[in-house]
């Protein structure tokens, strides 16, 4: 008779499949496939190790590790993800959110934190809404605009926020459109912008190159085409403008230059997690 296919004897084998697959980490990509499949959080998987699994819960379990196993992140596989705490529905329109955008908002929002009389907040490439959502719960009394051209990546935006219950004004744009914009009062922007070269989309790894949309990740030629549009409209706006901005990892010293050549001369680098200068902090001020 065959062996019965138990939560530890599945977790045992699929680990070292995923590893022979150079899928890592093997063991927790197993341990979130299969709590995902039996609607389980992680913790209980461990308290029933010698549970029986049911041909259906077999098939479910095999089709998703499969494609698990042809590079699909895990997070498309599941749908979900988690953005500073918060729940997070993503698919494959839309980026799946980075670390380095929650050390992006941390930084706006010590800034934010310290500004008064913020008018709004402008996310603009907001993809799955989170920077926007992320915000809107700290500083529920601010306006909070979100843009993307992706009406794929608004969509699931949009649900976002009715999950996590907060109200963004979405725009289906580059740039938004304000009704009132007061000249006394400052406005910021935090923004993920696509800005890897064309060039270098190729050399990804496949569960960014091959799953994840070119709209989230190509930045033109140099990587620097939204960025420098960015920049061009905050210098257009009729007030204080305070930008804080993901940029790649290469990228600090062409924003330097840029921001030179635009005669803004307010501009701070902030490292990441890993000593890289990621983050940007560009004050415009109107004279
Ligand atoms: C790097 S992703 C960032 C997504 C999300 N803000 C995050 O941090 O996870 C960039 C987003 O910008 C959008 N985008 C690209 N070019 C744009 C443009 N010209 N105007 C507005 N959005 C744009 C893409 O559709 C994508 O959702």
């Amino acid at each position: 008779m065959d062996e019965v296919w138990t939560v530890k004897r599945l977790l045992d084998w699929s680990a070292s499949y995923f590893k022979n697959k150079e899928i890592e980490p093997a063991k927790l990509t197993s341990q979130l496939l299969l709590s995902h499949v039996l609607k389980l959080p992680k913790l209980h998987l461990f308290l029933q190790f010698d549970r029986p699994l049911s041909a259906s819960e077999l098939a479910e379990y095999k089709r998703l590790l499969l494609k698990r196993a042809e590079h699909e992140p895990l997070e498309y596989i599941t749908g979900y993800t988690e953005f500073m705490g918060l729940p997070v529905k993503v698919a494959k329109g839309v980026l799946i959110p980075r670390p380095e955008t929650e050390e992006l908002v941390v930084k706006a929002e010590h800034y934010i934190n310290r500004m008064p009389g913020v008018q709004a907040i402008v996310d603009i490439g907001t993809g799955s809404g989170v920077i926007a959502i992320y915000l809107k719960k700290i500083f529920p009394d601010i306006p909070v605009f979100a843009t993307d051209i992706s009406l794929d990546a608004l969509a699931i935006a949009k649900q976002n926020a009715t999950d996590n219950k907060v109200d963004i004004n979405f725009q289906n744009t580059f740039f938004p459109e304000y009704e009132h914009l007061s000249e006394n009062l400052p406005l910021v922007i935090v923004t993920n912008p696509p800005y890897i070269r064309t060039a270098d989309v190729a050399t990804l790894q496949p569960e960014v190159k091959d799953f994840e949309p070119m709209l989230a990740l190509d930045g033109g030629e140099d990587g620097l085409t939204v960025i420098k549009d960015i920049l061009v409209k905050a210098l257009n706006l009729k007030c204080n403008v305070s930008i804080f901005m993901e940029i790649g990892y290469d990228q600090a010293e062409d924003l330097r230059y840029i921001c030179e050549k635009l005669m803004i001369t307010d501009v701070t680098l902030f490292e990441d997690f890993n000593h890289v200068e990621r983050i940007a902090k560009i004050d415009i001020k109107v004279s």
